[in-house]
């Protein structure tokens, strides 16, 4: 019985259990079609097709967000739960448009690991870049998937230069493709040196056959495919791209499989490597600097804020990345800003407007709180002991628009969902100093302005006309150079809600030549993956 087992000792098998990872990829790489063959292979759907559905069933059941619809794509971060072989996987789903957004920055703060999915015809798309460099920022471990092996597609060995040069990450491959993009008949192991032979199944609605062949039987019947996959893998042998645990933990190197997600060839193997190498949750430090073991009481912190997601409740949900001991919920929890109690009699599991209630969770896992107006991205809730974990680092924005309400006198609504869509962390909203009442909003992606000027007419009632201005590149800065930089022309300082002071410039040549005739300005770059500390 489990009653038996201590508390703790339970959360601590519980939690080296959990594989929590998020999935990075360019639109159309995969990534939907790779989240639902894992749920296949992990038994969690009978055949694929279901999380078409399911998404299919949100956009006919919520309004969040027409926007969606329009443009036919997810705004939405989802997370999904599901077993296999006996570890409990958390996928945080990302937003998967083709701009970028804050939100997916912050998914992957409660990530573990990630798997960046790229498609062979295409390589490192710009998109799949700049996910990157937050994940090296955060030094997190990070997957290589080559998709669509079986369309044709590019040299993979010309494809492992690539990633290598353009995002300083390198692929050890664990298989290695028999047959050329096209005409991919399945992989060499390289941690076995066998062949695993694949066939399709119709639609790839079940698990792909496999078959597992020694060296000299691939040879006899695989011919030239095998030969050249064998050259090809002592030539990674050689260079010594071979799978190292160390330095992909350290963020690195990257183990890298090829496959088909469509056809299901490969998927298994993946799967086996986010429990195999996927780093189970570890103890996090808060800002004093200790260290809150995985079983001491309940911890974690709000990575995401999604309000409205139910059009028939004005509903307000914080996900929360458990860090440490275990949820149950009901239990009445301390928010570490205000020190008040929160209670969590509405927890849920969310994905995307469907709902299952949570009893119980573990480090690693997320639960979704609802009505959970009071919290606020990057908050730490705990029980009993005290702690409070590192706020989520905001981005340095690229974009700029300052809006106004249509109509002035929805001013107070205006107001209203501006405050809103700022804690919800949807855009930064920068004011002036110097009083200029119009608000400059601040993004990484143009999308977020949209997603703004939407959900402010259709939640909040105000139209808000935006208009964009014409600053490219933001530096962090004091008051003493604040008023140096009044007299400089294509500048302008705004502050954000932490009081934090933002030197925005039109141009980043003239920046630098700011930067070179005025070293003692304080003009601080962006550190990191453009976090703003
Ligand atoms: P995303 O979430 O990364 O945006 O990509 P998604 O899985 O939606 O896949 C984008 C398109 O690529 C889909 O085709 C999908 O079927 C296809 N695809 C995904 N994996 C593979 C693969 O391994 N091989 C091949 N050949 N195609 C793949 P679509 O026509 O846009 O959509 P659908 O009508 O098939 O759903």
């Amino acid at each position: 019985m489990s009653l038996a087992v201590p508390a703790d000792a339970a959360v601590s098998a519980e939690a080296s259990r959990r594989r929590t990872f998020a999935i990075i990829s360019h639109p159309d790489a995969g990534k939907t079609t790779l989240t639902e063959k894992f749920l296949l292979y992990a038994g969690a759907v009978a055949e694929a097709g279901a999380v078409k559905a399911r998404a299919g069933r949100r956009r006919a059941t919520s309004d969040w967000m027409a926007l969606e619809q329009q443009r036919g794509i997810s705004i939405t971060s989802t997370v999904l739960q599901f077993t296999y072989r006996d570890h409990v996987v958390n996928l945080l789903d990302t937003p998967g448009h083709r701009d970028f957004s804050e939100d997916t920055y912050r998914v992957l703060a409660a990530a573990d690991a990630a798997i960046m999915v790229l498609d062979v015809a295409k390589g490192v798309e710009a998109q799949t870049l700049k996910l990157f460099e937050v994940c090296r920022a955060r030094s997190l471990p990070v997957l290589t998937f080559l998709n669509k092996y079986d369309r044709p597609g590019r040299d993979p060995l010309e494809l492992l230069d690539e990633i290598e040069a353009q995002i300083g990450l390198r692929p050890t491959p664990a298989t290695w493709p028999v047959g050329i993009p096209g005409d991919f008949r399945g992989v060499l192991d390289r941690r076995d040196g066998g062949f695993v032979r694949y066939r399709r199944t119709a639609h790839g609605a079940t698990a792909a056959l496999e078959e597992r062949l020694d060296a000299e039987r691939a040879v006899v019947e695989e011919g030239n495919a095998w030969q050249q996959a064998r050259e090809e893998a002592a030539l990674l042998d050689e260079v010594g791209a071979t799978l190292d645990v160390t330095s992909f933990l350290a963020g690195k190197t990257s183990p890298l499989f090829v496959g088909s997600a469509l056809t299901n060839f490969g998927v298994r193997h993946l799967l086996d490597a986010v429990v195999d190498l996927v780093p189970p949750p570890e103890a996090r430090v808060g800002t004093d600097g200790s260290t809150r073991p995985l079983d001491a009481p309940f911890s974690g912190f709000v990575f995401k804020i999604q309000a409205n997601m139910d059009p028939a409740h004005r509903d307000h949900v914080a996900f929360v990345r458990v860090c440490s001991g275990r949820f149950d919920r009901g239990m009445t929890l301390v928010h570490a800003p205000s020190g008040r109690p929160f209670s969590t009699k509405y927890a849920a599991s969310v994905f995307g407007s469907e709902r299952d209630t949570i009893d119980v969770a573990y480090p690693g896992d997320v639960v979704g709180l609802v009505n959970a107006s009071s919290l606020q991205i990057g908050d730490t809730l705990y029980d009993a002991e005290p702690v409070a974990f590192p706020p989520i680092a905001t981005f340095a924005p690229e974009l700029f628009a300052s809006a106004r309400p249509r109509d002035t006198g929805r001013h107070k609504q205006f107001h209203r969902g501006l405050t809103q869509l700022e804690r919800e962390g949807v855009v930064q909203v920068l004011s002036d100093p110097d009083g200029d009442p119009v608000p400059v909003l601040a993004a990484v992606g143009a999308m977020q302005f949209e997603v703004f000027a939407h959900r402010l007419a259709h939640e909040f009632g105000a139209e808000a006309d935006l208009s964009s201005v014409p600053y490219k590149v933001a530096r962090r800065t004091d008051r003493e150079t604040t008023d140096h930089l009044r007299q400089v022309r294509g500048t302008r300082v705004l502050a954000r809600a932490d009081g934090t002071l933002l030197a925005l410039f039109e141009s980043p040549y003239y920046l630098q030549r700011l930067e070179q005739d005025h070293p003692d300005w304080r003009l601080d770059p962006i550190v990191g993956a453009g976090a703003v500390p």
